[in-house]
């Protein structure tokens, strides 16, 4: 058996973020002992909980680590809502114009939600629209926000999401918009979309506007299959998809740009439930399965999955949020005794 050792950036974040991520540290490491990967971790303190301790939120080896590792794995960091400082998300997806956030939407074995049998693929452009953060308090009273979408961001996503159907026989891509509104710059997002959607004849292209988006996906979800969207709208629909399939603690997602990735789950640092062995690695360990296959460790990335899913078949020892009533430690220990 040859050994393969490969060099990750591990950030564990706040919250709920290092039970999940010793959780998936456990399980990839298990895991790669019987196929023959190694893995050396490079762990990093950033977000709220480090910037207490240490006074920095992303300190420059963190992101120096990244640099040279190319791909990094995290757990959620917490940005305070309202004022202090800025996501440090957002400040990683622009250093590293990490354009692409891939986040697929796919139902657990033996997990029984009020949606079976959802599997979509959500690309969300990642760099830009609100959340470049531009703002200004005009006066005391006005605040303004700018939405700011370019021609090569979105040009750029929209690629991704096509490659990736045509790479993997997906048949149907929805560009997701507000375009009768923000005719400019949603209009722009729209006019790229199409552009590249014409390379691609193979595939059936639709477009949806945002708020109806919302309510097909609560009545017929099935429709969708890769969602092309921008970065806001990317944001609240990854979170309503979410809770089709069981919630937060499933979905896992990946931050890609040219050459580096950064891996992560869609959910947040869940403050209500930190420190208190209820956190569902599942999000994080199904990064961990894009990590691999990203890696071209395509066997132990199979072997995760299929350990995540036997797990869920067998339906003992789920986590609560699932409606288990097992804590993330046994949640994670029967993963591993799936493998
Ligand atoms: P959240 O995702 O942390 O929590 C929302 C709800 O889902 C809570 O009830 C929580 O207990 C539950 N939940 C989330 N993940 C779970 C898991 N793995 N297992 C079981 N239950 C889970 O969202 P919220 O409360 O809006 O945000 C909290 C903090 O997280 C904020 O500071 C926010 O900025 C940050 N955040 C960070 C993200 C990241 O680092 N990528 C993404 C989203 C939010």
């Amino acid at each position: 058996m040859s050994t393969r050792t490969h060099k990750i950036t591990l950030i564990a974040g706040d919250g709920i973020g290092p039970e999940v991520a010793a959780a998936m540290v456990a399980v990839v490491e298990a895991a790669g002992k019987q196929t023959g990967a190694s893995f050396e971790w490079h762990p990093f303190e950033c977000g709220a909980e480090a910037y207490e301790k240490n006074g920095d939120i992303l300190p420059k080896a963190a992101l120096d680590s990244i640099e040279q590792n190319k791909v990094a794995i995290k757990g959620p960091t917490a940005t305070p809502i309202g004022g202090g400082f800025s996501s440090i998300n957002v400040a990683m997806r622009k250093k590293f114009d990490l354009y692409s956030n891939f986040r697929p939407v796919k139902s657990l074995p033996g997990l029984e939600t009020k949606f079976p049998n959802i599997d979509m693929i959500i690309f969300r452009e990642n760099t830009e629209d609100l959340y470049a953060g531009l703002e200004v308090m005009i006066n005391p009273d006005i605040a303004q926000s700018l939405k700011i979408i370019t021609r090569k961001g979105s040009t750029r996503i929209a690629r991704s999401a096509f490659e990736f159907a045509r790479k993997h026989g997906r048949k149907k891509v929805h560009a997701i918009h507000k375009a009768n509104i923000m005719k400019k710059s949603d209009g722009l997002f729209l006019e790229c979309c199409k552009a590249v959607a014409a390379e691609y004849p193979e595939i059936t292209y639709a477009e949806h506007i945002v708020d109806n988006t919302c309510m097909q996906l609560v009545m017929n979800p099935w429709q969708y299959d890769v969602i092309l969207t921008e970065n806001l709208y990317g944001d609240i629909l990854s979170d309503l998809c979410s809770g089709l399939i069981g919630g937060l603690g499933l979905v896992p997602g990946a931050n890609l740009g040219a050459d580096c990735a950064i891996f992560e789950a869609v959910h947040g640092s869940a403050p209500d439930i930190a420190g208190q062995d209820k956190a569902n690695p599942t999000a994080l360990l199904q990064s961990a399965v894009l990590m691999l296959h990203h890696l071209n460790e395509t066997e132990t990335a199979n072997k995760v999955q299929a350990a995540i899913e036997k797990v869920y078949a067998d339906g003992k020892t789920l986590t609560r949020d699932v409606g288990g009533n097992s804590g993330t430690k046994a949640f994670t220990e029967a993963v591993i005794a799936a493998l």
